[in-house]
């Protein structure tokens, strides 16, 4: 069975800690569907779904993320969710032509799950998610309720609370809680009207940066993916 974490942020308030047996988007509907029963009154106005890292971590690459060179590669991958949608599949066969085989398990599981595999005919199946769901262009170049950086700065942090493989049952539970208090910690002082402790100077520049990047995009694709890739970190 494999660990799905998906967190759910409302106001900075509210967050849902579940484990699900699979990744897909029913698995999703259902806990959502969970959700809004526990909850009737509820009206969210936007949902973070954490697409975690997990999976980067069972295909077996989290020691290669010391290479910095593959590390590069695997924002560039990542980095598609800041391509226009309608640009995303061009950008992915020019991306996965450029890198070597060393890629390929982990290009695979993005193909089919955001991308869509290829059939014979050159035509591509369904993908899990579709483009339209997890592309990030469109809010991101209207500034709308994009992750924003003190959520970021929480997904990080629990991202490197998360990364032992396979935790026990206890310690996982332990470090529940231990992240919980800081969370709370957390919305008392934005509460209290200050902002976020996390949120950095250097988050924010970050944020610019590459928003300019997209307002004013490389002609190549693969160079814009180049240059959003120094941009983004995971
Ligand atoms: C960041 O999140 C807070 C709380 O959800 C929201 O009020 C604020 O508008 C967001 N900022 C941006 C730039 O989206
Ligand atoms: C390609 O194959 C799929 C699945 O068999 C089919 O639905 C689709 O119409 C085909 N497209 C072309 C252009 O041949």
């Amino acid at each position: 069975m494999s660990r799905g974490l998906l967190n759910i942020a409302l106001d900075l308030c509210y967050l849902v800690y579940s484990l699900l047996s699979r990744k897909n988007s029913d698995t999703y509907q259902r806990l959502i569907n969970e959700i809004v029963e526990f909850a009737p009154c509820w009206f969210a106005a936007s949902i973070l779904l954490d697409f975690e890292k997990a999976c980067i971590n069972t295909l077996g690459y989290q020691n290669r993320f010391q290479d910095v060179k593959f590390a590069h590669n695997i924002n560039k991958i990542a980095g598609l969710a800041f391509i226009p949608p309608c640009d995303v599949l061009h950008a992915y066969s020019r991306l996965a032509l450029d890198l070597d085989d060393d890629y390929q398990d982990i290009l695979n599981y993005f193909e089919d799950t955001y991308i869509g595999r290829l059939r014979p005919n050159n035509t591509r199946r369904q993908p899990t998610f579709s483009i339209e769901f997890w592309n990030m262009h469109t809010r991101t170049t209207q500034l709308s309720t994009r992750t924003n950086n003190s959520v970021e700065a929480w997904h990080r942090r629990i991202g490197y609370v998360f990364q032992c493989a396979h935790p026990t049952l206890w310690s996982f539970l332990q470090k529940l809680i231990h992240e919980e208090h800081a969370a709370h910690a957390d919305v008392v002082h934005i509460n209290s009207g200050e902002a976020p402790k996390h949120k950095s100077k250097t988050n924010e520049r970050f944020e610019r940066r590459l928003l300019n990047l997209l307002l004013h995009p490389h002609d190549d694709i693969l160079m814009q993916l180049n240059n959003i890739a120094h941009k983004i970190c995971l």
